[in-house]
């Protein structure tokens, strides 16, 4: 690096704290080291989602995921990223059982990527592992709304916060999580008044997804934005590129180029001298 050139200062996590009510934080989703060295510039937080069960190995759902996948995906984003404030999820049953547990699998984690912080998901009963992490030195940001851990519980990954009931327990989780301790909180596919509602309420960052503009930051999953899960596309996604379309074409022109003994050419190939122009 030239002697002039200032290493660019990683956001910690009293930063985006301190955002609330103010520039809204950007998030997105990486698993890999060249996702992360790409985004890691644009954005504030990158989130190791276990979105990744799906997004990278096919599964139907996140429950699959496990602590070690957690890990190995954490150290190649924490690998690629040099600014942005890194979070990495707890998968489903790695921390539910008991703070004590939640405390063993966060420290795991922190210590082998070097992570800034955890993400798990869960309200009200979630409340006294947040705070028993917490006050220990972890710090953790909550999930409530849509929980994808919880789809079997569900039924599915549609929004939530249609009836009373369901918008007043949505209310309920984001305040117990924040007065545990959370430095912010991921409002997923929530309908938009509550979403609006709960940023009005806490004193901390809401981060939405399928919920509000007025939440104080935005996450997506990278893939989603990039076109390259074709799965599916929740309605909240918004493509910003077609890059598994521009995948498989290059596919089909290097297949043909195979087929027609187009490729190699002299130049990619060793001890064969490249014709003069
Ligand atoms: O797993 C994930 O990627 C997430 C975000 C979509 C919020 O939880």
């Amino acid at each position: 690096m030239p002697k002039t050139a200032k290493a660019a200062k990683a956001i910690t996590i009293p930063a985006l704290r301190a955002r609330k009510g103010h520039a809204p934080i950007v998030c997105l989703t990486a698993y890999t080291t060249p996702m992360a060295k790409r985004l890691d510039a644009h954005v504030d937080l990158l989130l190791v989602g276990d979105s990744l069960g799906m997004v990278l190995y096919g599964m139907e759902s996140t429950l699959g995921v496990t602590v070690d996948m957690m890990i190995a995906h954490g150290q190649a984003v924490m690998r690629g990223a040099k600014r942005a404030c890194v979070i990495i999820d707890l998968p489903f049953g790695s921390y539910q059982e008991s703070p004590q547990a939640a405390y063993r699998i966060s420290a795991r984690v922190l210590k082998e990527t070097g992570a800034a912080g955890v993400k798990l998901e869960g309200g009200e009963a979630m409340a006294e592992t947040v705070s028993f992490l917490t006050q220990r030195g972890i710090p953790v940001m909550g999930h409530v709304g849509m929980m994808p851990q919880s789809v079997r519980a569900y039924g599915g990954f549609g929004a939530r916060g249609k009836t009373k009931a369901e918008a007043k327990q949505i209310l309920a989780d984001g305040r117990a999580i924040a007065r545990a301790g959370a430095f912010a909180v991921v409002v997923e596919g929530t309908l938009a008044p509550i979403a609006e509602e709960l940023t009005e309420l806490l004193d901390v960052p809401t981060i939405g997804i399928g919920a509000s503009v007025a939440c104080d930051g935005q996450i997506l999953v990278s893939e989603d934005i990039f076109g390259l899960f074709s799965d599916f596309t929740p309605s909240f996604v918004k493509r910003y590129a077609s890059l598994g379309e521009t995948i498989e074409k290059a596919a089909a022109r290097y297949a043909g180029d195979v087929r027609k003994r187009r490729f190699p050419e002299a130049g990619h190939c060793f001890g064969v001298k490249k014709r003069k122009p």
